[in-house]
């Protein structure tokens, strides 16, 4: 494999590395960094729908929005299947399981609204069927762009490819609800190059999805934040000195890492609207670490950018592990370099008794992490369990420097607005 300054040149900015040696460090179930328990008795947001990636409504500094008063979220969203004799197990039983792990296939942006910030009464589909240009419609960012409610929906567009794409409405509020109007024309703005970005014909497990568009605090343009693979084919990336670290005498065999390839990609816009893009090398590679660092996201805070971003234990690798949740890093400028945060990057993971009970967390610039409910044990042995597909407690969390803390537990789906925009 090419050293990344071949690969990525000499300017603008070198990937920080999260190394091998920094996930060692990475501890299960020490409670500053691990999401309190959630109760298989948890309320549902809805019967119909499945939901779980959470997008707040937010303006292009990272700010949670509301609108009139409402509060606005969007969730990746699939029905739930009770009655479809596809998921009717031989016993007679719905299969929600079997319903709930399909639903990836069949993913559409949906919209909900609230008065408190909680209680969340479904909108609707964003889109209409037939806007979007493939099956699924995966995660991104609902940006407010005015006064006049304009709405920047950025998301990806996968099954054929994956594409991130922007399709541009309008929020509307009554004092009875909100109605998200005009998504009608979705516009493609990239998809990976094979250069800097792995592509699905070097690899047909890649990733490539997740768009955070932002606005730099520092430098005023606007950028895009997305999750991605490095390039090249599928089994040629080397795992050297520099992905390894320092590791203690004993640690220095990487077995199959070399498959594990995630970074956290950064686009820049050559225009004020954010129609025209260019990838820039990666903020962030995990190469022989893991595979998946999705929906990576901003905090700006004390002059620092916190960058956090989610991630699996199933897709770590060989010879290192950590539990699903949200890792974070940190620098002093945009493109690094990063450290991770707490020494090992973990911020707030599952605990281990309850490795699946939560993902897909989103932390807010006011310290609250929002995430969905996946599986809960409902017995000692962890059997049985019971699906989510619901909104998970809010936790808050405190960034001090380079180590965070957890410090508070709050309701279901718990995302206060930061600012209140009132349309003209
Ligand atoms: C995170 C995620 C995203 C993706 C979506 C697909 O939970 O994997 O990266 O956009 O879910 O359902």
């Amino acid at each position: 494999m090419k050293s990344n300054t071949e690969k990525f040149g000499k300017t603008p900015h070198q990937p920080s590395l999260w190394t091998r040696a920094d996930a060692l460090k990475v501890h299960a179930d020490d409670p500053t960094t691990t999401q309190p328990l959630v109760s298989a008795d948890f309320p549902v947001l809805s019967n119909e729908v499945f939901i779980w990636d959470t997008m707040p409504l937010r303006d292009l500094d990272g700010n949670v929005t509301s609108v009139d008063g409402w509060s606005v979220i969007f969730t990746l969203t699939a029905d739930r299947h009770p009655n479809d004799p596809q998921y009717i197990d031989e016993n007679g039983n719905y299969d929600i399981t079997r319903d709930w792990n399909d639903r990836h296939g069949r993913a559409k942006m949906y919209y909900w609204f609230s008065r408190t910030g909680k209680d969340w009464e479904l909108g609707g589909r964003v889109m209409a069927e037939g806007v979007s240009p493939t099956a699924r419609e995966w995660a991104g960012t609902p940006i407010l762009l005015n006064e006049q409610g304009e709405v920047d929906l950025y998301y990806t567009a996968v099954t054929p490819g994956a594409t991130i794409v922007k399709v541009r409405g309008r929020v509307v509020t009554t004092q009875h609800g909100v109605s998200m109007v005009g998504f009608e024309k979705v516009k493609p703005l990239f998809e990976a190059d094979g250069k800097m970005y792995q592509t699905e014909a070097q690899n047909p497990f890649w990733g490539f999805r997740d768009p955070w568009p932002f606005r730099d605090p520092n430098d005023g343009k606007l950028y895009m934040l997305f999750e991605g693979n490095v390039a090249g084919e599928r089994g040629s990336h080397t795992v050297g000195e520099a992905e390894i670290g320092d590791v203690p005498p004993g640690y220095e065999d990487v077995g199959n890492s070399r498959f594990q390839t995630a970074c956290v990609g950064i686009a820049v816009a050559r225009d004020e609207d954010g129609d025209d893009w260019e990838m820039l090398p990666p903020l962030l590679t995990a190469v022989g670490v893991n595979d998946q660092t999705e929906r990576p996201h901003f905090v700006f805070q004390d002059g620092k950018y916190y960058l956090f971003t989610i991630s699996h234990t199933f897709t770590y690798a060989d010879g290192v592990t950590g539990p699903d949740g949200v890792y974070g890093f940190v620098a002093d400028s945009l493109f690094g370099p990063y450290v991770p945060l707490n020494g090992s990057g973990l911020v707030l993971g599952n605990p281990s008794s309850q490795p699946f009970q939560t993902y897909s967390h989103c932390v807010m610039p006011n310290g609250l992490v929002t995430s969905f409910i996946d599986s809960v044990p409902t017995d000692e042995s962890g059997t049985q369990i019971r699906i989510g597909g619901t909104e998970a407690p809010t936790v808050g969390i405190k960034i001090k420097g380079q180590q965070t803390f957890v410090v508070a537990e709050y309701d279901y789906g718990y995302i206060p607005p930061m600012l209140d925009v009132t349309l003209k």
